[in-house]
């Protein structure tokens, strides 16, 4: 009840107005806290397994965010997510705005439809399914990377694209609906060798045959320009597939029925696969909280294709937002929420982040340590341009000696004076550590730099439950903003918080 009270909710139609930057979301105490143009920068959570990263930070800041009426896409891992958001949702009144997208909810969200149907056409709507597809692909082909020992996975890359984009344009110029199960019959029936392609046998039996057919008519009657294309994309299908090695059509094949799978069978079918869509990711930029009730932890690796589908199909409507043209308006912050978020990380994601800001984005990111993004993004570069645009840093309790220490070196440091013994070692007196002193004992003053933080100090913080009086630390630092240092005189980059499990 309390709670409640403590959060005034912003309706979903609230206008644009009410989302300047300089709005507080969370008040940290002495003018410091929180804000709207922190939340647009980004935020990333970093502790141990059960250091409190849930229940501390991740809960206050989207109590904030919901209270002031941001739309959400929450992607999920572990089970009990949908739980704790609908909980989270009660607490700020949100629940109207609640759409659990999740097997027997009745929703669709057709990607390939969404795409096809959105107004541009043409080869943009290659270029954009493509580009879904591949950034699902990108998931599976780290797995299948690591089983196979790493290998030529650009060359594998381009290969596969090359394919996805012939194998789109096919049905568009036959001017057929665009379905994933179409594009699997086509693949599956595609000729194998040079020989096979020039067969009458293939060709009596072929779905990819037949479009083939048809897409050709169809580019005769549209003009000479389209018949060019869609010999491109015929030469395609009769001579460049067919003389792929073996190991390569095998490989570009196999990743994709690896994806397309999920998405036509039980649970995903219904959810994404009827030919009209009643949820999509404009939902969520209107001010709806869409969860994505497929976590990882039960539905493995269909539940990781459906959160990253809606990841990039999100991404992709946020950055075509259009800011509102009347000064001093701001548009809905919509955030996109990902706890585990190792499960979903794509290298898409620095680039989005660094963008989304103008379109009203809001990333926030959990995940145990820096390691895990390592794992998933493959380099050091690549997790450090996916940091440096998720500007706030949440650090709760540690012992990953690579992230404290990295979380050490981003808070600086800064000289401090040290009292040094020197002289001998006779006589007795404070200078010496026996208790004894000589004439010739004394101390000296050396200036050392030290880190604001050390590393080692991570690992003590306070994790929440029972032990902890429900208590979690977490420093945070929000891209060098400063705030009050505890002697009240110097200022420090970073902000000591503690959050209250049950309040
Ligand atoms: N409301 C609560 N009241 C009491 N204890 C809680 C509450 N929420 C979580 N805990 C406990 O506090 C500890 C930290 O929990 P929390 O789930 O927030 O950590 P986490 O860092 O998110 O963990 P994980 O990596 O498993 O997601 C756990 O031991 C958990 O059981
Ligand atoms: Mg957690």
């Amino acid at each position: 009840m309390e709670i409640r009270k403590r959060f005034r909710r912003t309706p979903a139609s609230a206008a644009a107005a009410e989302y300047h930057p300089s709005t507080l979301l969370r008040d940290w105490g002495a003018g410091q806290g929180f804000r709207i143009g922190d939340a647009l920068t980004g935020v990333c959570v970093f502790g141990a397994t059960g250091s409190g990263k849930t229940s501390g930070p991740a809960m206050h800041i989207a109590l904030g965010y919901l209270a002031a009426g941001f739309g959400f896409l929450v992607l999920t891992s572990k089970k009990e997510e949908c739980r704790q958001w609908v909980e989270w949702a009660r607490l700020t009144g949100r629940l109207d705005d609640l759409v659990i997208f999740g097997p027997d909810s009745g929703l669709c969200f057709n990607f390939l439809n969404a795409e096809a149907t959105r107004a541009g056409g043409g080869g943009g709507i290659t270029l954009n399914i493509v580009a879904t597809l591949m950034e699902c692909l990108s998931a599976i082909a780290v797995d299948s990377a690591k089983s196979e020992g790493g290998g030529d996975n650009k060359w594998f890359e381009d290969a596969t694209r090359n394919m996805l984009e012939n194998l789109i344009d096919l049905p568009t110029f036959a001017g057929i609906p665009i379905t994933l199960q179409l594009l699997r019959s086509i693949v599956s029936t595609a000729p194998q060798t040079p020989k096979e392609a020039h067969s009458a046998e293939w060709r009596e039996g072929s779905v990819c045959a037949a479009i083939l057919g048809e897409a050709e008519g169809k580019a005769r009657e549209a003009g000479d320009a389209a018949f060019a294309d869609f010999e491109e994309c015929q030469r395609y299908w009769l001579k460049d597939f067919p003389a792929l090695s073996e190991k390569t059509r095998s490989i570009i094949v196999l990743s994709f029925a690896m994806l397309v799978r999920p998405f036509i069978t039980r649970p995903l079918a219904q959810l994404f696969s009827q030919p009209v869509s009643n949820v999509s990711p404009e939902d969520c930029c209107a001010g709806k909280i869409v969860i994505v009730d497929l976590p990882v932890q039960e539905y493995h690796l269909a539940g990781r294709l459906a959160n990253l589908a809606w990841k990039y199909c999100f991404q992709r409507a946020v950055l075509r937002r259009e800011p509102p043209s009347e000064p001093g308006t701001y548009l809905r912050p919509v955030v996109l929420w990902a706890d585990e978020a190792q499960n979903f990380v794509t290298k898409f994601d620095a680039e989005y982040q660094a963008v989304a800001r103008s379109a009203g984005g809001c990333t926030v990111y959990l995940t145990q340590n820096r390691e895990s993004y390592r794992r998933v993004l493959g380099d050091d570069d690549a997790v450090d341009s996916l940091l440096g645009n998720l500007q706030a840093k949440f650090f709760c309790q540690n012992s990953s000696t690579g992230t404290n220490g990295w979380a050490s070196a981003l808070f600086g440091e800064r000289w401090v004076e040290l009292m040094t013994r020197t002289g001998g070692a006779t006589g007795v007196g404070i200078g010496a550590s026996d208790g004894r002193v000589t004439s010739n004992a004394g101390f000296s003053t050396v200036h050392q730099r030290r880190h604001f933080i050390e590393a080692a100090q991570f690992a003590m913080l306070r994790r929440g439950g029972e032990r902890n009086g429900y208590l979690v630390d977490a420093y945070v630092y929000n891209g060098g903003e400063r705030y009050a240092g505890t002697d009240g005189k110097e200022e420090v980059p970073f902000k000591f918080l503690t959050f209250n499990q049950r309040s």
